[in-house]
């Protein structure tokens, strides 16, 4: 069976409130909560079909679950992008590898207002108590947790445009901080380190306080951070931004690999933002930041899921993922040592498990910056053809994996939901959606973090296309409301 069917074999999720979705299995007791997903609702728009699995309109998700019961919610993110893909039947900005039917002179003019696409899909987060849809442009979405109704735009730097930022912003909640690194682009680029008060009412007005000039910026998608560092690893993948400012063809594609150049690392002070180091390491190309901690002998140790170079992007086309024996490279948990004193060579990156693994996580909350962090969930490619088709955990101590798996069945990033007065690292559960390709529908796996073993799935009646992050709030629960479909946008 085609594989690509995963990604839009099915039409667009309809918009619904679920008060009571069937369980089977029992939940356990101390499971309360929110999960938020977020993701593409769907890849059509008029007669146009997006091109790339990171395009496509957004669609938030909700799954709250209490007293052994779940409820779940969709929602489009209510944005100029998804208004104008309604009301006119067009896409209106650029996507990651998709653009809007344009004139030349349409093309020329984007030079002097460039525009951002508003189509915030890729991830959550929740900064000073509000909830925000993330995108790579600097262009972000606040919405309603509850209810997914859009609130507004916001956004981390939008002083002006020329810039992209990461959907993956570390969070310290004891430092009362936000942290998220900014690509601006010029005749001289800059990453830029943006930090937020998140105690602080003024939603994303922080302050810049770590730079570094960069003749030709690479794709970044996430960057690490240990208890006294922030690390940029540079990728090989890197655009002119004169190709950028005149926009002849999506986003990505203006982006080239270029493997002499190594992969670049540089490390910065996280309290004063001052430069630390920068060294190189052979070329290779990462989406995902695992955990970076301080190690003792004056290393900063970075661990992220890596391929030997950027061709993964390529096969996330839906065109490509189509096809029958479409084939994901395989990323792989890797761990770089970056010296921060004396001579080095060039650096390797350690391989620590040869399991294919994508959309890491940890338990981010008790673990991040931790040099004891053991477990790392994700999914993978059970074969070497076909999309993501189980889940996995890797074991940084014994390197060894335990699997998920089921006949048909397409697993998004699992979320890991510590069991609160937990001792060992993986007392808790692994949450994902899962589409199930034979039935048509999705669910919401619950697994035993400890041994992978099911303890209980939430059955919806439709499919939720495959997406990317979402976050578990313990503390978020809609309140109780009569069964309801919300009404369609616009009617
Ligand atoms: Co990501």
């Amino acid at each position: 069976m085609s594989t690509g069917f995963a990604l839009h074999g099915f039409g667009e999720s309809p918009e619904v409130a679920l008060d009571d979705v069937p369980v089977r299995g029992t939940l356990p007791e101390w499971l309360t909560g929110s999960l938020i997903r977020n993701g593409p609702g769907t890849f059509q728009v008029g007669e146009r079909r997006y091109r790339h699995w990171f395009d496509g309109l957004a669609m938030l998700h909700r799954f709250t679950i209490r007293g052994g019961r779940v409820s779940y919610a969709n929602r489009f993110l209510e944005t100029e992008s998804y208004r104008i893909a309604r009301e006119e039947g067009r896409i209106a900005y650029p996507e990651f590898a998709t653009d809007p039917c344009r004139s030349m002179f349409a093309r020329a003019m984007a030079v002097f207002e460039p525009q951002a696409t508003d189509s915030a899909k890729v991830n959550i987060a929740r900064v000073a108590d509000h909830y925000l849809a993330l995108a790579e442009t600097p262009i972000q979405v606040e919405f309603d947790p509850e209810t997914l109704r859009t609130v507004g735009v916001t956004g981390w730097d939008t002083s002006d445009f020329g810039r992209m930022t990461t959907v993956h912003p570390h969070l310290d909640e004891e430092r009362h901080e936000a942290i998220n690194l900014v690509t601006r682009y010029g005749a001289v680029s800059n990453y830029v380190f943006r930090r937020v008060d998140t105690t602080e009412a003024g939603l994303l007005h922080g302050d810049t306080f770590a730079s570094r000039a960069v003749r030709e910026p690479s794709y970044i998608h996430s960057f690490g951070m240990s208890e006294r560092h922030l690390v940029i690893v540079e990728f090989p993948l890197v655009v002119n931004p004169i190709s950028l400012l005149l926009w002849l063809r999506p986003y990505i594609e203006n982006f080239r690999w270029k493997p002499g150049r190594g992969t670049r690392i540089h490390v910065f002070d996280r309290a004063s933002g001052a430069h630390v180091r920068s060294v190189t390491a052979d070329p290779f190309f990462a989406f995902h930041h695992v955990n970076a901690y301080d190690d003792e002998d004056g290393s900063v140790v970075v661990d992220l899921v890596a391929y030997d170079d950027a061709s993964v992007i390529e096969s996330f086309y839906l065109h490509r993922l189509s096809e029958p024996d479409v084939q994901i490279p395989p990323g792989t948990l890797r761990r770089l040592r970056v010296p921060l004193s004396g001579p080095h060579g060039r650096l390797h990156a350690e391989e620590i498990s040869p399991t294919g693994i994508e959309l890491p996580s940890i338990d981010y909350s008790r673990l991040n910056t931790s040099p004891h962090l053991r477990y790392v969930y994700g999914i993978s490619v059970r074969s070497d053809r076909g999309f993501y088709d189980q889940l996995v955990k890797i074991d940084i101590e014994t390197r060894t994996t335990v699997v998920w798996h089921e006949a048909e069945c397409y697993p998004g990033e699992g979320v890991f939901v510590g069991r609160p007065e937990r001792v060992a690292e993986d007392d808790g559960v692994l949450l994902s959606v899962v589409l199930d390709a034979v039935r048509g529908t999705s669910f919401l796996l619950v697994l035993d973090a400890a041994t992978f073993a099911e303890i209980a799935r939430a059955e919806l009646p439709h499919p939720v296309l495959m997406g990317y992050h979402g976050q578990f709030y313990d503390d978020l629960l809609a309140s109780d409301r009569p069964g309801q479909v919300l009404p369609a946008h616009g009617s």
